[in-house]
């Protein structure tokens, strides 16, 4: 039998890939200089079940880095570590309305508005436990690797790069230091944050993370609980209201699924107690969401009928 009379999902996310293909608009990230060096036109969409089952389209073995998409998880791991409460004393839950690199410091408090923006991850990562850099990116890259359901590794070259054009990101360490919200020092604040920004990842990758959220914290694939069923839910709601930036509101209203988008060209979504889609298309619009991942989203949405409302 052919291969999509067997996998009518494979077969789905293939005629809405063939449809977006065409679309050339917005421009690879090139503010990390070495995100400017990939192929433009790699375009893969995969979809996890919450029972374990993978989907896959396009260039879904194509690896990238996690970049943003990795804020959700890293914030699922502290609350998941700290609980909320305390989360929440370091970092808001509200939308922004911002660009992701915005300096957002709540006038009262001195916190970031919310984790999904640089300002907000900045201050999750310094959460994690351990007093270096080292100790809080290994809790980071086990406990991504976890979600994933594989371990994942760092492109050194990537983070070398945002490590030498960083300084917009270190100076919003300082400011969130100064205001007493990070959790350690700047320094190694933002070095963990760097290299958690450069795990690399696939679409696969992704729509597994996803679907481990979909699930309520339990990986499909590898049946391991990687976060409470609570942890799991906050992050989900975090994503509906955060995940896009200043599209967020825009990204509910046309797709309706929780989701996060990262400057490599990724975006994780969720739909939750079904299943989690992971794409890869490298073009970025003027908001920093991959142009054709936002489109494969929208036609999977509208076609599929996968708004959550
Ligand atoms: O901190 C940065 O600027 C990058 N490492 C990640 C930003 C990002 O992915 C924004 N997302 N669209």
């Amino acid at each position: 039998m052919a291969a999509e009379l067997r996998d009518p999902v494979r077969r789905m996310l293939e005629s809405v890939l063939d449809d977006v293909r065409p679309l050339n608009a917005g421009e690879v990230a090139s503010y990390i200089p070495e995100l400017a060096i990939v192929d433009p036109d790699r375009l893969g969409a995969a979809l996890a079940s919450t029972h374990g089952v993978v989907h896959e389209a396009g260039d879904c073995d194509a690896t990238f880095t996690i970049q943003s998409v990795s804020k959700p998880f890293v914030f699922a791991l502290a609350v998941d570590a700290l609980g909320l409460v305390e989360v929440n004393r370091h970092v808001g839950l509200e939308p922004s309305g911002e660009p992701f690199n915005a300096i957002s410091l709540e006038a009262t408090t001195g916190r970031p508005l919310n984790p999904m923006i640089n300002a907000g991850a900045i201050v999750t990562t310094s959460l994690m436990r351990g007093d270096t850099a080292e100790e809080k990116f290994a809790l980071v890259q086990a406990g991504l690797g976890k979600f994933a359901g594989r371990d994942l590794s760092v492109d050194e070259d990537v983070f070398s790069s945002e490590a030498s054009t960083g300084d917009r990101n270190r100076a919003l360490a300082y400011l969130t230091r100064s205001a007493g919200t990070l959790g350690s020092t700047a320094d190694v604040a933002t070095t963990a944050y760097f290299r958690q920004c450069s795990l690399t990842v696939n679409a696969r990758d992704l729509a597994i993370m996803a679907a481990t959220l979909a699930t309520g914290g339990v990986n499909p694939v590898t049946d391991e609980r990687v976060i409470s069923e609570d942890a799991a839910r906050w992050t989900m709601a975090v994503m509906t209201s955060c995940g896009m930036y200043d599209a967020s509101g825009d990204w509910l209203v046309r797709v309706g699924l929780p989701a996060k988008s990262g400057v490599g060209g990724g975006i994780a979504a969720v739909q939750p107690g079904q299943f989690g889609i992971g794409t890869f298309s490298p073009r970025l619009d003027a908001r920093g969401n991959s142009a054709r991942g936002v489109a494969t989203l929208e036609l999977l949405s509208e076609r599929h009928g996968l708004h959550m409302l």
